[in-house]
């Protein structure tokens, strides 16, 4: 006798702030996860327009850079077939959600959050509520679709936290078991930190000019950045501990390149005869080598309008689907007349 159905897709969300051009360090950090999970999850990934309205109150081009980041996901492999790609906005359960979960959000337990304590000193002149109830945003993103597992990275944590507590909440003062407890989600150990091409730190948009290799980054500028990379004098002795934009270089290298690249300058480091320039040429070939199919394939989704606009409303059919399940059953529980 076949064994009776059951369900064991987990759901997980995740949401992606619209703040600019993907990088590498993107890629390896966040979306190789959404490419993975999609396969085997009920994933829900979504563009937080809405979020960005906390630091940028009239944010010039909000339209055309939600747009752009849809079209990178998708050139990166995000199918709008396997998982719900959507736009915060376009889902007013969110904003329902969020309303009843500020009910039972405490000024105090909001005042403590580190992200909210670093925007007063950032923007002390528009410490607006909607930075204070940035969490409870972030639950109501996670609690609309009653998520299990959420992706995201060590700064976000403390809000995951502030999720569980959120939903918990609800459930006790209700008695009810409606939201699950929705726990950090990676893949661990394969989890690469991707550094920067100024020596220290990671790639980021924010550490300035050069630092960041984008996956829209025809292979000229790729070629520029990285042979601009930040090096030391060379090795000195055999076998010598690399200084950090040394060991970066290689990190890069281990991403993008083979093995045998990567033994070849190792051994020549450890031998004192490398030559960084021979290295950086052949670290910018192999960038080159993994970036050019996807910006190739982000100018291609750039120009589609249709499949854009396609994308766009199957999302929002999707996400609406299941944001209205958990409104209306919240609603019930409360105990508003509908
Ligand atoms: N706060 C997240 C960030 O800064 C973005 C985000 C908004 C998010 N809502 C979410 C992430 C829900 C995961 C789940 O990166």
């Amino acid at each position: 006798m076949a064994a009776p159905y059951i369900c064991r897709m987990n759901t997980v969300v995740s949401g992606i702030r619209p703040t600019g051009r993907l990088h590498l360090g993107n890629y390896f950090g966040a979306i190789m996860n959404f490419l993975k999970m999609q396969e085997e999850n009920n994933c829900f990934f979504f563009i937080a327009d809405y979020h960005s309205l906390t630091t940028h109150p009239a944010p010039k081009n909000l339209k055309q850079n939600v747009r752009t980041v849809l079209a990178e996901y998708v050139a990166c492999g995000l199918n709008y077939e396997k998982c719900t790609l959507y736009i915060q906005s376009d889902l007013p359960q969110t904003a329902e959600l969020y309303l009843l979960l500020n009910m039972n959000a405490y000024m105090g337990e909001l005042e403590r959050a580190t992200t909210f304590k670093e925007k007063i000193r950032s923007q002390p002149d528009n410490i607006n509520a909607g930075l204070l109830t940035y969490p409870v945003l972030m639950a109501a993103d996670i609690l609309i679709h009653r998520a299990h597992k959420v992706p995201v990275g060590k700064d976000q944590e403390q809000h995951l936290e502030m999720t569980r507590t959120f939903g918990n909440r609800f459930n006790r003062m209700y008695k009810t078991d409606f939201f699950p407890e929705p726990v950090a989600y990676n893949f661990g150990n394969q989890l690469i930190k991707i550094p920067g091409l100024d020596g220290t730190g990671k790639m980021g948009k924010s550490e300035g000019e050069g630092n960041a290799v984008f996956l829209s980054d025809p292979p000229e500028a790729i070629r520029k950045k990285v042979m601009r990379a930040v090096t030391d004098e060379g090795p000195k002795e055999k076998n010598q501990t690399m200084s950090e934009p040394i060991e970066n270089l290689f990190t890069l290298l281990k991403t993008v390149s083979n093995d045998s690249t990567v033994k070849h300058f190792t051994d020549q480091y450890n031998n004192c005869t490398i030559r960084y320039g021979d290295m950086k040429r052949q670290l910018a070939e192999d960038m080159i080598k993994f970036i050019y199919p996807i910006s190739e394939k982000i100018r291609e989704t750039e120009a589609d309008d249709s499949l854009l606009t396609k994308i766009k409303k199957a999302g929002k059919e999707k996400a609406i689907l299941s944001a209205d399940s958990t409104i209306k059953e919240m609603r019930r529980i409360i105990g508003f007349d509908s």
